[in-house]
């Protein structure tokens, strides 16, 4: 079995493959994949070029038997120069580059040092390695113009650049994946399906000891100013991912709920904050003032040089 025929016919079975592939719309999915009757083609393909090649060598085999003896050696000698021509353009090439004197030719280039009958070749420089040589040269040139004097980036620049892009990335996945919050990061949610969300999750998880509309029953009251373990959201949060005071009943619930079901369901204790519920529990713990809230207005009154009397408007309280 020849080689020339197997190469033909993989060559073309190879192509039809990638026009087909190529040519056919089927988006990131594999042509191949997608329509399977593409199998069947190749295989028709396949089973042609096969006959095909079969058929064209049987042809030439009986016409060679035809042929009268002296054809015959012409036709063989033809054959023959074809092999060898075949690559002969690959070899000029590569004898070119070595660029070595034959060694029935050295006699030619032989310098008169002599050391100890150790002679030496004055031989051309390979121009394979001379191009290279030359090459580096040209890119040499352009790197510095590129890199020292056009300032292009640099290496460090590249690596700043793309530390600069990664840490924009974790800041973008943190800000939308949800599930990351903790109670440093949680922010008061306002949006009326995280509400309802909190709704939901509070009247199943927590409404039996804290009553539907927050009242308080087995835990506290939830709605008034008054909080055993802190109010606003981070605060809140925290009760809730951690638990209350050992002994208490408010069990951890980062168990339970995910990072963004706790804001949710934070954020909807926070939303029932002045409704009036039924029967409201007895408030428990310490009035709650926001340390992070604005002050709207601030009255400050010189009643003695050295003492100093302020009212802050959001909280009513005196200094
Ligand atoms: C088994 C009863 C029970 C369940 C269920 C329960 N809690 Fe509590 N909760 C309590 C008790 C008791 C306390 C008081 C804890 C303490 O004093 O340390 C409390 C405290 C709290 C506090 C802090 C109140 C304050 O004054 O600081 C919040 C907020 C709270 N719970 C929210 C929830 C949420 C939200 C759920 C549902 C996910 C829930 N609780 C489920 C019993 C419960």
């Amino acid at each position: 079995m020849k080689i020339a025929p197997i190469l033909r016919v993989t060559g073309l079975v190879l192509l039809a493959y990638f026009l087909l592939e190529t040519t056919l719309d089927t988006g990131d999915k594999y042509a191949i994949v997608e329509y399977p009757v593409i199998w069947l083609i190749l295989a028709v393909i396949l089973v042609f070029a096969i006959a095909i090649e079969l058929s064209v060598g049987a042809l030439e085999n009986v016409l060679y038997k035809t042929l009268k003896p002296d054809a015959k050696v012409r036709y063989d000698l033809a054959a023959q120069q074809r092999e060898e021509n075949r690559f002969a353009w690959l070899k000029k090439t590569y004898n070119k580059l070595l660029d070595k004197k034959p060694l029935e030719k050295e006699a030619e280039i032989v310098l008169d040092h002599d050391y100890d009958g150790i002679r030496e070749l004055d031989n051309n420089l390979p121009p394979w390695w001379l191009y290279g040589f030359y090459i580096s040269i040209i890119f040499a040139v352009v790197y510095m113009a590129n890199y020292h004097i056009f300032g292009g980036t640099s290496q460090q620049e590249e690596y700043e650049m793309e530390i600069a892009a990664a840490r924009e990335a974790v800041e973008e996945y943190k800000r939308t994946a949800p599930d990351l919050i903790d109670e440093n990061t949680v922010e008061l949610l306002t949006g009326q399906e995280d509400i309802d969300a909190g709704k939901t999750i509070f009247s199943a998880n927590c409404a039996a000891c804290h009553k539907m509309d927050g009242a308080g029953g087995i835990g506290p009251n939830l709605v008034d100013d008054y909080w055993i373990l802190g109010g606003g959201i981070k605060n809140v949060f925290h009760t809730i991912a951690e638990g209350g005071r050992a002994g208490k009943g408010m069990v951890s619930w980062k168990t339970d709920l995910k990072p963004n079901e706790m804001a949710q369901v934070a954020s909807y204790v926070l939303s029932l904050h002045g409704t009036e519920p039924v029967d409201p529990k007895e408030p428990e713990g310490e009035l709650w003032m926001d340390p992070d809230a604005k002050i709207d207005e601030a009255d400050v009154d010189v009643v003695d040089p050295n003492e100093l009397e302020m009212e802050l408007d959001n909280t009513g309280r005196e200094y």
